[in-house]
């Protein structure tokens, strides 16, 4: 039963958002709320303070996981736990310790290291949860996307929007790990999850440089006029390593050259986006690269939703809030709703992010704070 409280023990009056007019512990107030109790029902002016904050207070936690600790794990369950139908992925996840125990990184998205040995296969399964990739180190593996062989290598950053058929196989005699995002907490709390197993091997080992959907859909600013409806999730299956170091080392030459083009000194960024629409990537994830130049520390921001980061290379330090946490190649940190994040670059820092904003904006819940370089807010 809730926990009764009189006026000895309401909340400080400079909690604004507490009740502060309790009445007494009487038997009849007891009686009261052991009726509520026995209803299954729950008074507002107990509650209000969590249900209600003055802003955001995740309970995720900013934490950090080193590369250099789960990527050796995961190898070792590479030796010990095969892959195949049933568990379908040997993929193990970020459990955020402000989350009860879950596979959640935060309470919206899922993150995972996810291992492939030397010619394994991961078995073919569909789902409503969007999914993608991103490739810190290594090469390899083909995932397959409805039948079409999508090549997997370092700083490719892949989709696979839901309900699209998808295994994967390693084609060479080494390993290889890279991070699966996907929305499953989100799809999980909201009750919208179907699942559909496909064949036990992948639909073809073709292993091609290029996918059928990038030869159709990857030219810079064209498209297909076989395709001109707007789709809710981007058919681009791989956004390329190359691709995405060019367009970030060419905002820096410009800001070398005195042309607008980084979001600010030092500092470019590129978002993934759907071509068909302008927009992100898939309806719930959005997903960016970000560069810092040696030296420069990014002004701090926080924005309503969660994010995950990874480092992509280089060192130096990132503020969560009160937290502070060194960073290196590989690291994983997570960035809870309404946490203030700063960057400071030791050497060039290459970070890839991913975040639940979609969803927000989507729903107009989307809200973004950004210290200004004097130390206020803008
Ligand atoms: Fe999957």
């Amino acid at each position: 039963m809730p926990k009764l409280v009189d006026q000895a023990d309401t909340a400080p009056a400079d909690t604004p958002y507490a009740a502060h007019n309790q009445p007494k512990d009487t038997p009849e107030l007891r009686s009261l709320y052991d009726a509520f109790d026995a209803e299954h029902l729950i008074p507002l002016w107990k509650e209000i303070g969590d249900l209600m904050p003055m802003e955001p207070s995740s309970r995720a936690h900013p934490h950090l996981w080193r590369w250099s600790t789960i990527h050796p794990l995961a190898a070792k369950s590479g030796d010990l736990v095969p892959v195949g139908r049933g568990g379908e992925r040997r993929a193990i996840a970020l459990a955020n310790p402000g989350l009860g125990g879950r596979p959640y990184a935060t309470p919206t998205l899922w993150a995972a290291i996810q291992y492939l040995g030397p010619r394994e296969t991961a078995p073919e399964h569909r789902h409503t949860q969007n999914a993608f990739r991103f490739v810190v180190e290594g090469e390899g593996v083909w995932t397959v996307v409805n039948g079409d062989p999508v090549a997997m290598r370092r700083g490719d950053f892949l989709l696979t929007p839901g309900w699209n058929f998808h295994g994967h196989h390693n084609d060479t005699d080494s390993p290889m790990a890279w991070i699966d995002g996907l929305d499953i907490p989100f799809v999980h709390y909201t009750d919208t999850a179907f699942f559909e197993f496909g064949p036990d091997e992948v639909s073809t080992r073709e292993t091609p440089e290029r996918s059928r959907a990038e030869r159709l859909w990857c030219h810079p600013g064209m498209r297909p006029l076989s395709a001109l409806e707007p789709m809710h999730n981007s058919p681009i299956p791989a956004y390329r390593w190359e691709h995405t170091d060019r367009a970030l080392s060419e905002q820096l030459a410009l800001e070398d050259e005195g042309y607008p083009a980084t979001v600010e000194p030092g500092h470019a960024a590129v978002r993934y986006t759907n071509p068909t629409t302008g927009g992100d990537v898939m309806s719930t994830i959005r997903a960016e690269f970000h560069r810092v130049r040696a030296g420069q520390q990014t002004v701090g921001r926080r924005e309503v939703g969660s994010a995950v980061f990874q480092v992509f290379s280089g060192e130096g330090t990132v503020t969560l809030g009160d937290a502070q946490h060194r960073v290196g190649t590989g690291d994983l940190f997570v960035v809870p709703s309404w946490t203030t994040l700063s960057v400071q670059a030791e050497t060039d820092l290459d970070l890839f992010r991913f975040a639940d904003t979609p969803i927000f904006e989507r729903l107009h819940q989307d809200r973004v704070e950004v210290d200004a370089p004097d130390g206020g807010l803008s």
